[in-house]
């Protein structure tokens, strides 16, 4: 994955690659998310066969090949001229899915019309009837689910961009998904006053399943799951909102305990490798998201690249689950993982 991230800094622009590589702050989170999984170690377990391996994973109501499923990010533009479809062409020759971001810079219903699966991440905005309209676009393009980011109360302070002065899309490209019923772009609007009647709101607006991302702490994947979500996803946003935030792995037990099996719980921030994902399971999670990967195989292969980003990571992660005799993910359990 390093490679691929050498790969895509050499071709993009640099304030672009910065905009896509960068945290908040002094970058302390990004950096843990990444190093609490080389802070882990495997037990493996001997003489585990016959059994080969079987990765499928069922997930509010998607059965996936692989749990593996790709983070919302904005702006695939910035990596390739043609953005959020490549992706999702991408995605789909991997058998993958994605999830698409509120501030996609191609229209959900052009992502969707690749065939590829999809999931809507959403930022509710203020403006409650421009949001319910978002969800029904979202719906209507096929999307299978809902992601509600909640780590966003306010922007994150991301020191790269700051730097570049980097503030704005540049001419042409716009967020797709907040065009108006007469076409204008609205701008994304962070919410400071939502709360958790929001999650409320959301559930009588839409009967897709709906998962909240962005949980990590263990009273609130408690709260969520009594407010009748569907998933919970534990991300620190990359390590883009609050420098200094617990790692996405280190908050993984916790959740995971509170939530104590009632929905599936994701975890997304670091994955790099197969055994990344291995671990992440076996700690508890039901599947992954990935973020950055997806966009150096995007910026330097197109959608071909995002399928090799994905293949390989699979791949990893079966070549790994055999070495550790593990047939099947629930095969995965905590034991399996140490910190020496
Ligand atoms: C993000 N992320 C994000 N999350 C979200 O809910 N909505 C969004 O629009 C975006 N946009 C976005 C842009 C870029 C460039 C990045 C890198 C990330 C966060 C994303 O979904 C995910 O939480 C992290 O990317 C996971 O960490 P890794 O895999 O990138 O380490």
């Amino acid at each position: 994955m390093r490679e691929a991230e050498r790969g895509a800094r050499a071709v993009l622009d640099p304030v672009h690659f910065d905009y896509l590589a960068g945290g908040a702050g002094e970058e302390r989170t990004l950096t843990d998310n990444e190093e609490a999984f080389a802070r882990r170690r495997v037990v493996p377990r001997v003489l585990r066969g016959p059994g080969g391996t079987d990765l499928t994973t069922d997930l509010c109501g998607v059965r996936l090949a692989a749990p593996v499923v790709v983070a919302p990010t904005a702006f695939h533009r910035l990596a390739h001229p043609d953005g959020e479809a490549a992706t999702a062409r991408g995605v789909r020759a991997a058998g993958g899915l994605l999830t698409v971001s509120t501030m996609s810079t191609v229209a959900v219903e052009d992502v969707a019309a690749t065939g590829a699966t999809t999931w809507f991440q959403l930022y509710v905005q203020p403006d409650r009837a421009f949001t319910a309209a978002l969800v029904a676009r979202a719906e209507a393009a096929g999307c299978r689910a809902l992601v509600l980011t909640v780590d966003s109360p306010v922007r994150g302070r991301h020191a790269r961009d700051a730097r570049h002065g980097f503030t704005d899309l540049p001419a042409g490209l716009v967020c797709e998904n907040l065009r108006d019923a007469d076409g204008r772009v609205r701008d994304l609007v962070v919410d400071p006053d939502l709360g958790w009647d929001a999650v409320a709101w959301l559930r009588a607006t839409t009967t897709l399943p709906v998962l909240v991302k962005g949980v990590l702490h263990p009273a609130d994947a408690r709260l969520a799951v009594e407010h009748g979500v569907d998933g919970v996803v534990v991300s620190n946003h990359g390590g883009r909102q609050l420098d200094g935030a617990v790692s996405s792995l280190d908050a993984l037990p916790g959740v995971v305990a509170a939530v104590d099996g009632r929905v599936p719980v994701l975890l997304d921030g670091g994955v790099r490798r197969g055994v990344d994902v291995l671990v992440a399971l076996a700690t508890g999670a039901d599947a992954v998201m990935v973020g950055r990967p997806v966009l150096w195989g995007l910026a330097q292969g197109g959608a071909d690249g995002v399928r090799s980003v994905l293949t390989e990571l699979v791949d990893e992660l079966a070549h790994a689950m055999a070495l550790v005799g593990a047939h099947r993910p629930r095969d995965l359990t905590p034991d399996l993982v140490t910190v020496p």
